[in-house]
């Protein structure tokens, strides 16, 4: 059976996300918007790019959610993106408002789904969408670790001058200027990074990397970075539609793990058929576990400014 991913708004993230998804064969792709046409005109677009990438995968863009029943995953990318000046907090009630409308109709259409956030700030909708639809933790994962620890070992691979294949990382927390790098457990071909840079370039790369959405909003002017977040929540996708049990950092509702209750953190999680099937809890140092608190507080802040 083919598989079905709706991805709730097709700007910049969205419309990037379907075309991984659907070049990956990954899924049938649903675009959806409140905007009429847009979805409509790149779905068919992303369509007629799949005889020449030689992918099966279907696509269609609409306005109608029940073009999105049954969905196995729901990917939602509603909402605005930040200009610069502006912090990824200054979306909080404007795209609390959007989340509310977006979740329940979801809900309604796809029951049974597994919901992907993406919209900002990251931690406080996830937490929302949680709250709004009802679904069990394991089923409403935020997407933003992937994301930061992709820059961070880009920063990493470009600095050592080796493969991105070599580099992993870690970022834990928040999705904010809070968020914990961790050079510890970053690694290359195995080697914690602590082992290969001096601590002044290690802290070069990790300010870079809580810089790292900023950085390109600077550039942009208009709107934020899409290409690597839509690429980190298909990633997510494709563990979760094949099953992967990969390990990989995402916003998860804690409780009680890491020290932390009723609230959505970044935390290795293991990803599979059944969204997050594990919380991973790996040993902090007592500053890296003070780093995560003030990062959790900062988004226990932004919850309780919209009560979920
Ligand atoms: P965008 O402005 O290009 O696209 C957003 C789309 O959402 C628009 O097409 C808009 O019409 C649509 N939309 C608004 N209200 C809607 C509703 N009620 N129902 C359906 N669609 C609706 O913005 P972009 O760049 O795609 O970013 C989307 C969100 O993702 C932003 O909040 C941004 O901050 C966030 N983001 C989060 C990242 C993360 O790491 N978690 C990384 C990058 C972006
Ligand atoms: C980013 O980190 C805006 O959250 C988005 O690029």
């Amino acid at each position: 059976m083919r598989n079905k991913v709706t991805v709730v708004g097709s700007g910049n993230v969205g419309a990037t996300a379907a075309h991984w998804l659907a070049s990956k064969e990954l899924a049938d792709v649903v675009l959806i918007d409140i905007i009429e046409g847009v979805p409509q005109g790149k779905g068919l677009d992303l369509l007629q790019a799949m005889p020449i990438e030689k992918r099966d995968s279907f696509a269609i863009g609409t306005n109608d959610y029940a073009d999105t029943a049954n969905s196995d995953i729901v990917i939602i990318t509603a909402g605005i993106p930040r200009k610069p000046g502006m912090s990824r907090d200054d979306l909080l009630n404007t795209n609390f408002k959007i989340m509310s409308d977006v979740v329940g109709k979801v809900v309604q259409y796809s029951p049974n789904c597994i919901l992907i956030v993406v919209s900002n700030p990251l931690d406080a909708m996830a937490q929302a969408a949680y709250k709004l639809s009802g679904f069990s933790r394991n089923r409403v994962i935020g997407m933003a670790g992937i994301l930061d620890s992709a820059r961070f070992r880009a920063f990493i691979a470009m600095e050592l001058k080796v493969s991105v294949e070599n580099v992993t990382a870690f970022v834990l927390g928040g999705h904010g200027d809070t968020m914990v790098p961790l050079p510890r457990y970053s690694t290359v071909a195995g080697i914690p990074i602590t082992e290969l840079l001096d601590q002044a370039t290690i802290d070069r790369l990790v300010q870079r990397t809580r810089d790292g959405g900023a950085e390109i909003v600077k550039y942009l002017k208009t709107g934020s970075a899409y290409y690597a977040p839509s690429a980190a929540a298909v990633e997510m996708v494709e563990a979760i539609l094949k099953d992967k049990k990969k390990i990989v950092p995402c916003a998860a509702y804690l409780e009680g793990e890491y020290g932390i209750k009723g609230l959505y953190v970044g935390v290795p999680c293991k990803l599979g058929a059944n969204g997050i099937e594990k919380i991973i809890e790996i040993k902090l140092t007592p500053d890296e576990q003070a780093a995560l608190q003030k990062s959790a507080d900062s988004v226990k802040e932004l919850v309780g400014v919209i009560g979920v």
